[in-house]
């Protein structure tokens, strides 16, 4: 099954995910529970749906395996061609909580090592991103090409915060410093939501440390695919430390400026 193939498989049960993650919102939310921190929470609705999504690809790729955000992902690597699914059932889930509608359903199919098919589902407007490894991203079908600004001063900057508090001391003083330089930041609250923003240019780059695979795996090749530079700062690859997803002419000074406040250090 090639990435075109796998991708269309993402979409259907991204959608159905969707779905169950939207009607679930309209009931009351009364089983709330705690991750890493008080604050990094995890509802009845984001374990549901990651069952379904684990269920559904079950049924259609026996034999795959699935990291999921919620069920610690029992499986970590696939046999060697073989497809790992890589999900976040809820990306935004402090949105979901408090009502607020920015919040996606993240699938991404990786062999061997890569990611080859992601899809990000905007769970309240059905807006759904998508891109198979060399043939675009699109959002609804409309490819997509990120951002045409060149001024850091100018551009409009997207970031996240993580739970633990000792790393989001070091968020808030690296944004600080960021703040005066750019024309604004965006805190949205779904890294996955906020990479698509970028692939499409309504952020014109994002960057956030501490994300975890669930969080960048489909947004990550999705601005990829839309010609973004999306790695580490310094030359270093995409991952824990760093996401610095931009087009290639802000790339080189929001890294610069990244580096130089040590953006990726500290817990
Ligand atoms: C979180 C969101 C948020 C980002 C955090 C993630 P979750 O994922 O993507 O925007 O800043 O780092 O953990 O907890 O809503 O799945």
């Amino acid at each position: 099954m090639n990435e075109l193939e796998l991708l269309d498989i993402a979409v259907q049960v991204a959608g159905e995910a969707a779905d169950t993650a939207r009607r679930m919102r309209n009931e009351a939310i009364t089983d709330v529970g705690t991750k890493s921190t008080a604050t990094d929470v995890v509802t009845a609705a984001d374990r549901a749906v990651e069952q379904q999504v684990i269920a559904a690809l079950a049924a259609r790729r026996p034999g795959d395996t699935v990291l999921g955000e919620e069920f610690g992902g029992a499986p970590v690597s696939a046999a060697a061609g073989g497809v790992r699914w890589i999900v976040d059932p809820i990306d935004g889930t402090v949105n979901y909580l408090y009502g607020l509608e920015y919040y996606a359903v993240s699938i991404a199919a990786e062999v061997d090592g890569e990611i080859v098919a992601g899809v990000v589902r905007h769970a309240t407007t059905g807006e759904t991103w998508t891109a198979a490894k060399g043939h675009g991203a699109f959002r609804d079908g409309v490819r997509l090409t990120g951002s045409r600004a060149v001024e850091l001063p100018l551009s409009l900057i997207g970031t996240g915060f993580g739970y633990a508090r000792e790393r989001r001391a070091h968020q808030a003083a690296v944004a600080a410093h960021v703040l005066p330089r750019v024309r604004d930041i965006r805190r949205m609250g779904s890294a996955a939501l906020d990479l698509c923003a970028a692939a499409e240019g309504r952020l014109d780059a994002f960057y956030e440390k501490g994300l975890a695979e669930w969080d960048l795996a489909a947004g990550g090749l999705i601005a990829r695919e839309a010609g973004l530079l999306v790695t580490g700062l310094s030359g270093r690859p995409a991952g824990p430390d760093m996401v610095l997803a931009a087009p290639p002419a802000l790339h080189g000074p929001l890294d610069e400026l990244l580096t130089g406040l040590d953006a990726d250090a500290g817990p």
